[in-house]
C-alpha cells in the first residue's frame, strides 16, 4: 500500500471526522502547536493539513481566535446521523468490511507489514518472471497449482498435527471465498449454521447475504458454548469456530469443548468449520494443535489463510476438506471458483515454502510480536494510568481493553479514528445486545511502543478516568 504523506494523513482525518460528524461545525480545534505535539508531528506537517482544509472550506480560521470547522457546512451527516466509517449495529448494509482509508497504527490483523522480507520477495518474483515459460500463461488449474497444495499438506501436518493429501487442499483467494465455497457445497437455503458471538462480522454477514441462518452461540473463557448451541439450534448443519484464538477474545477452545463439538457434528451428521485465520501465534506455549487434528469422524474443514502469515495483500488462503467430500467440493470449487487464484501468486508462495523462508519467517515473527504485545500491553498501560491494563491473551494478535459498562466503546473508537489510532470497538463483533464494550487493539503492527502510550493516554483524556 502507498503510504500517504503524514499531513495528507492528517487532512484525511480531520476530513473524515468532519463529514461523519464526529467533529461539528462550529467546533473549536486544537491550536496547531498542540496538535503537532499530541501526535508528535512537526508543526509544518499540521500546518499543511489546515490550509488545505481550509482551503477546501472544511475549516475557517479566526486569527486569534483559534480555527474552527466552517458553521456554515451542511453536511449529509447532521450531529443525529449515523457515522459512516464505523458499522453502524442494525443499518440497511453494514460496512463489515471496515478499514480506514490508509494503515493507521493498532489496525486489527495486520501483521508485521515492516518486518515482511520484501527484497527476497521480490528477488524471488523476478526469478519467477525471468522462467516464465509460454505454458505458466495458461488458466491455472481450478483447485490450486498441486505444488501448493502438496507443499500446504506438508505443512499442516508438521506445523497444526493435521493429516491429509495434497487432494484435499483448495486454493482459495481469503476467508470469503473459503466460507463461499464451504455454504455453496454442504448447506442449502435457510440451513442454521452456529456462528460465534462475539464474532468475526463478516461470518455472520455472508452467511445471513447468501440466504443461510446465522444462529449465535455465545463464548466464554472456554470458547464456544456447544451446550448452548445444542440447546438453541441442534439441528444446525454447520458450526464456524475459531478454536486457536477465538476472534475477537482470543481464548482457546478447551479440549473438553473440543470434544463436545466433534461429538455433535458426528452425532447430527453435520459439519464444524475450523478458521484457523492466526493459529501459529501463540507465545505462552507452543501453537495449540488443530481441531480438524482431533476429527476422527471427519466432519471437520479447515480453513487457513496467508494473510497473517506473510500478508493480507496476497489474497491467497486454503481449505481443507475430509476425504470423502473431495469430489463434491471439486464440484463446487470448479463450477463457482475455478482458478480464482493468479497462478503466478500460487507460485512464488510455493517457491517461498519450498525453500525454508516460510517457517523461517513465521518463527521470526512470533518472536516479534511476543515482545511487541508486551511492549505494547505496558505502554498503553502506562498511558491509561489508574491501574488500566488490557492483559496480553496467550495468543492472537491484538490486545482486548475491556471498559465499564457505562461507556459507549463505537464512540471512542470514532474519536480515536479521528485522531489517527484505529481501534475496533468491541460491541460491533457481537451478534445483538446486550453487547459488552471494549477495545480491540492490533499489535502487531505496532513497531513503536510511544504509539501504545499515546493510544492509552487519549483513552485516558475521552473517558476521563
Ligand atoms: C476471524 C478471521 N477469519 C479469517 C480471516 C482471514 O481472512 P482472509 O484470508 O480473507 O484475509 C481473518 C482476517 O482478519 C479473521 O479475522
Amino acid at each position: 500500500m502507498i503510504k500517504l504523506p503524514l499531513h495528507h494523513q492528517l487532512y484525511q482525518r480531520i476530513r473524515t471526522a468532519i463529514e461523519t460528524g464526529t467533529l461539528q461545525p462550529g467546533e473549536r480545534l486544537p491550536s496547531v502547536r498542540a496538535l503537532a505535539k499530541e501526535m508528535g508531528v512537526a508543526r509544518g506537517t499540521v500546518d499543511q493539513a489546515w490550509a488545505q482544509l481550509t482551503g477546501e472550506g472544511y475549516l475557517l480560521a479566526r486569527g486569534a481566535a483559534g480555527t474552527v470547522v466552517n458553521p456554515n457546512l451542511r453536511l449529509p451527516n447532521t450531529p443525529h446521523a449515523k457515522p459512516e466509517t464505523l458499522p453502524a449495529q442494525g443499518a440497511h448494509f453494514p460496512d463489515t468490511l471496515w478499514r480506514p482509508a490508509t494503515l493507521l497504527p493498532f489496525q486489527m490483523g495486520v501483521p508485521a507489514l515492516d518486518a515482511f522480507p520484501r527484497k527476497l520477495w521480490a528477488r524471488m518474483g523476478a526469478r519467477y518472471l525471468r522462467a516464465m515459460g509460454t505454458e505458466a500463461l495458461d488458466y491455472p488449474p481450478p483447485h490450486g497449482l498441486p505444488d501448493l497444495r502438496a507443499a500446504i499438506a506438508a505443512y499442516l501436518q508438521m506445523a497444526r498435527g493435521l493429516r491429509c493429501e495434497a487432494g484435499q487442499v483448495f486454493i482459495t483467494s481469503g476467508w470469503r471465498h473459503s466460507l463461499a465455497l464451504v455454504a455453496q457445497a454442504l448447506l442449502s437455503q435457510g440451513d442454521a449454521v452456529w456462528v460465534e458471538n462475539p464474532g468475526y462480522p463478516p461470518t455472520r454477514q455472508l452467511l445471513r447475504e447468501a440466504g443461510f441462518t446465522p444462529v449465535p452461540v455465545a463464548v466464554d473463557e472456554q470458547g464456544l458454548n456447544v451446550d448452548q448451541g445444542i440447546i438453541e439450534a441442534a439441528h444446525a448443519r454447520l458450526a464456524v469456530v475459531t478454536p486457536a484464538n477465538q476472534s475477537p477474545l482470543s481464548v482457546s477452545l478447551s479440549l473438553p469443548r473440543r470434544q463436545a463439538l466433534l461429538a455433535w457434528a458426528s452425532q447430527a451428521n453435520s459439519w464444524v468449520l475450523e478458521d484457523d485465520y492466526d493459529g501459529e501465534f501463540r507465545y505462552s506455549s507452543r501453537p495449540l494443535p488443530a481441531l480438524a487434528s482431533l476429527d476422527a469422524s471427519c466432519r471437520v474443514l479447515y480453513s487457513g489463510t496467508f494473510s497473517k502469515v506473510l500478508f493480507p495483500g496476497l489474497r491467497v488462503a486454503y481449505l481443507v476438506v475430509p476425504a470423502s467430500e473431495v469430489e463434491r467440493f471439486e464440484h463446487t470449487s470448479r463450477c463457482f471458483f475455478a482458478g480464482a487464484v493468479p497462478a503466478m501468486v500460487q507460485a512464488q508462495v510455493q517457491a517461498f515454502m519450498a525453500e525454508g523462508h516460510f517457517t523461517r519467517h513465521i518463527a521470526r515473527m512470533r518472536k516479534l510480536y511476543a515482545q511487541r504485545r508486551l511492549e505494547a500491553a505496558d505502554a498503553l498501560a502506562q498511558g491509561l494510568g489508574a491501574g488500566m491494563r488490557a492483559e496480553p491473551a496467550p495468543g492472537g494478535m491484538h490486545l482486548l481493553l475491556k471498559l465499564a459498562a457505562h461507556l459507549d466503546d463505537r464512540w471512542l473508537a470514532q474519536q480515536l479514528l479521528a485522531q489517527g489510532m484505529a481501534v475496533q470497538p468491541l460491541s460491533q463483533w457481537y451478534a445483538a445486545d446486550p453487547a459488552v464494550p471494549g477495545l480491540l487493539i492490533g499489535f502487531t503492527h505496532c513497531s513503536d511502543p510511544a504509539d501504545a502510550f499515546r493510544l492509552g493516554q487519549a483513552i485516558r483524556r475521552l473517558t476521563g478516568f
